[in-house]
Order: C-alpha cells, then structure tokens, then sequence
C-alpha cells in the first residue's frame, strides 16, 4: 500500500521515525511529506534514508512530477504524526502554504491525524473547532496520550505510542467499519492488587492484553473509550482515556463513574474476589513462630452491581412513565452508586475464566450477574493469560452462543464489538 507519512514541527516529530520503519518493514511503500517546520526537528536526509523516497516539504521540488497533486491523489492513506495544532487548522480551513496541506487537498484515501501539542493548545477552542470540522469530514483524528510533556508539565497532548498509531493505520487501510462512532465505552482490563502490607498483594495473571485489544478495537471503529487498566504494563491504545487503577475498589469507582454515560461496559479485568481483610500499614516481619494467617474478606462483584444498577435505573424509568406510581417510590436508594437516571449502559459484558464446565459454569454466570454477553475461555496450562491469542465462546443473552476460534485477541474483541453494536439502538 501507498502511504504518506505528513509530519508536522513538533518535539514528537522523532517518534515518526519509528512510525516510518514500521510501515516499511511490514511492505509498504512510504513518501514522507515533512513541514518546514519538522525539518528543523528531524532533517530531510532521515526521512529520505529510512523512506528511500525523495523528501521535500516544497511544492516547488521536481515540478515536472507535479507532487503538490500525485502524491496526495496516488496514496491509499496518508497519516499525519505528529499533528501540530497548526498543521489541524490549515486542513481544516484548507490552506495550502507548503507540500503537506497540498497533499491533503488532493487525497481522497482516508486520512489519519496523530496531534502532538501542549495540553493548552490541544483544549484551545480553536483546536477543538478544528478537530471537530476534520471529524465531521471524515478523517480519524486520534486523541492525544496523557503524560509527561516538553518541559516539566504532564496532561492531554502526548503522541501516542507509534506502535499504537500503526494499528489504527492498519486497521483505517482494512476498511473496518466505524459503527461505534459516538458511543462511549467503558474497558476494564488487567488484574486488581489486593494489598497485604506496603510491599506484598495478592493477585493475578491477567496481563491486560485482551482488555487492551477490546479497547484499541473499539477506538478504531470510532469509540470513546475509557480504558480501567488494573496494573497493566501495555503501551496505552492510542485515543483512549486510560485511568489507572490497583485494587478491585479502585477499579469499582473508577467503573461506576465512567458507566455513568456509556453506551457498553466490558468487564475484561480479573477481579480479584477476595481480599486481606485487614491491611497492614507496616511491611510485615519474620518473628520465627508460625506465620500469621491471612484472613480474606469478599469484594464487591463489579459486574452483577452494574447488572443490578441498571435493573434499577430501567425500572425507575418504567415507574416513572406509568403515571398512577407515587414519585415518593421512585427514589434510587442512597446507599448505592446511582447510574444517572435514564444513563445507563445499553450492553454490558462480563468474561470469564473457567477451568472446567466451561459452558455450563458461563450460561450460569451469564443468568446470575444479568450481562447481556459472557465471553467464556479456557485457563490453564499456557490458555489465555498473557498470550497474543485467544479462543472463546460468546454467551448471548437470550440468544446462541458464538464459537470465536483460536486467534488474535483482535479477533475475539471484534465478534465482541459486533454482538455489541447489534444491540446499541
Ligand atoms: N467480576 C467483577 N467483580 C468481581 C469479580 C469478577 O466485576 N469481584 C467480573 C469480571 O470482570 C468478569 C466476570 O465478573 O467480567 C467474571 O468473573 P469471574 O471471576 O469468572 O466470576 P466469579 O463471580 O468470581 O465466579 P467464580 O466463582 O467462577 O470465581
């Protein structure tokens, strides 16, 4: 495929080298289309050496060749990163100053923009007008990454991870459909910590990796996706709202308030069901008798509470339109998180890890925690935990359950994202 990598001046402009090579180790042809700008960050022999393709930011290089039209008119996507604050106002408004902002008025492949800005410029509205006009154009405009910035600030603007830029890339060229486009979707994914004393926690194998698969899924098929990742040490999916959790109370708040106003929760992460009923505050010390027993107190179920929740907040609704029911009884108890009334989530997802009874243990957790999906695997012996794929069927509701063969856990996110989105209205 005929990529042009755009990139814009920003600090970040190093990391499109990274971008660049994975493009071409993987066998497609790149054209790198550098601002004048970028080209005081990273110079022009760079790109040309890891590209192997002329490099110029001037519409005014090999005329002959009119390049301000054919190389916008031949490519199949053309990815802009970093995107400057700049660079999204000129696509925006359509100018077309230098060889990039020609290259985006001529191309009609789809267009994928990485911004890479201080947290200031990235929330200016301007910005947010610009990012908005793209949008609405069609282009796929990915979320900064939260984190350290130029200089010492940290917030909204980082480039994501280029390993995670490609992804959305690869999956733009394959032509996945955007039918989560304006849904939110809440992810949780990892394994919770229940901590013990300062230094040790009992917890569990889950590596995150099918969480982050669901959420790099969803983003790429136009989702908001907040990502609750419980301990996990995966580069961040480019576009997602990452909130960092420990422990399965963390990971409870951090849920519930998220599924305030989503449209899907998928419960991906390994909860941990008990804990040490007491913690202590001091690392806990050899004495040379027996060892203290550690005594475990149970945690909330995250998953049957959100099933709860919206049993509630669906029956609130029903009460409320039925005129006859004093409004006296259609207070939500106080004592529980309340989901906003009439906001609750439309789908929710549970997995589950079964050793045996697979089927049989899964159509009964399905029925006990009221999810409209149970995703249900195998663990053992080298199954699931911390491998690239994964094989599982899909319990359905009130519905047959779908076999998702051996494979990337890409895959089983996507069957995933398709049995949700039959059920979003
Ligand atoms: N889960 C949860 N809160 C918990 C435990 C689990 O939300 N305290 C969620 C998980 O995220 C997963 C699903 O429930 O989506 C199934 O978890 P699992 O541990 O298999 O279910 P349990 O109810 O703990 O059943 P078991 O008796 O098999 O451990």
């Amino acid at each position: 495929m005929k990529v042009v990598l755009g990139v814009s001046g920003g600090i970040a402009a190093y990391k499109a080298c990274e971008l660049l090579r994975l493009f071409t180790e993987s066998g497609h042809e790149v054209r790198v289309v550098p601002t004048r700008e970028a080209l005081k960050f990273v110079g022009a022999p760079t790109w040309a050496a890891l590209s192997g393709n002329p490099v110029s930011a001037e519409v005014w290089d090999d005329v002959h060749e009119v390049p301000h039209v054919r190389i916008g008119k031949q490519a199949d996507l053309v990815v802009v990163a970093p995107a400057t604050a700049d660079v999204l106002a000129r696509a925006a408004h359509g100018l077309a100053g230098d060889l990039l902002t020609n290259t985006l008025l001529t191309a009609t492949c789809p267009v994928v923009f990485a911004p890479a800005m201080h947290t200031e410029m990235w929330q200016h509205p301007a910005t947010r007008a610009n990012v908005e006009t793209l949008r609405e154009r069609g282009a796929v405009v990915i979320d900064p990454a939260v984190g350290r910035l130029t200089g010492a600030d940290t917030g909204p603007g980082r480039l994501p991870d280029p390993a995670e830029i490609f992804e959305v890339c690869l999956r733009v060229l394959r032509g996945r459909p955007r039918d989560l486009a304006g849904r939110k979707i809440v992810v949780s994914a990892g394994g919770t910590r229940e901590a013990i004393d300062p230094v040790r926690y009992l917890g569990n194998r889950s590596s995150g990796r099918q969480g982050y698969a669901l959420a790099r899924t969803a983003l790429a098929r136009g989702a908001e996706v907040t990502l609750v990742a419980a301990n996990v040490t995966l580069p961040d999916p480019a576009g997602a709202k990452v909130v960092r959790v420990e422990s399965a109370y963390e990971l409870r708040e951090a849920v519930l308030a998220a599924a305030a106003d989503a449209d899907a929760v998928v419960m991906a992460a390994a909860v941990a069901d008990f804990r040490p009923a007491t913690r202590h505050d001091a690392k806990i010390k050899k004495t040379g008798g027996e060892p203290e027993p550690i005594f475990l107190a149970e945690n909330p179920d995250i998953l049957a509470e959100l099933g709860a929740l919206r049993r509630e907040a669906r029956a609130t609704q029903t009460l409320s339109r039925g005129a006859a029911q004093p409004l006296a009884d259609q207070e939500p108890d106080e004592a529980m998180p309340s989901l906003e009334r009439g906001a609750y989530p439309e789908v929710i997802v549970g997995f589950a890890a079964e050793t045996h009874d697979v089927l049989a243990n899964g159509q009964a957790k399905l029925a006990r925690k009221g999810c409209d999906l149970l995703v249900v695997n195998q663990v053992g012996e080298g199954l699931a935990f911390g491998t690239p794929d994964n094989a599982a069927t899909v319990l359905v509701a009130g519905g047959d359950p779908v076999e998702v063969p051996f494979g990337p856990k890409e895959a089983l996110a996507d069957v995933v994202w398709d049995l949700v989105a039959a059920r979003l209205p």
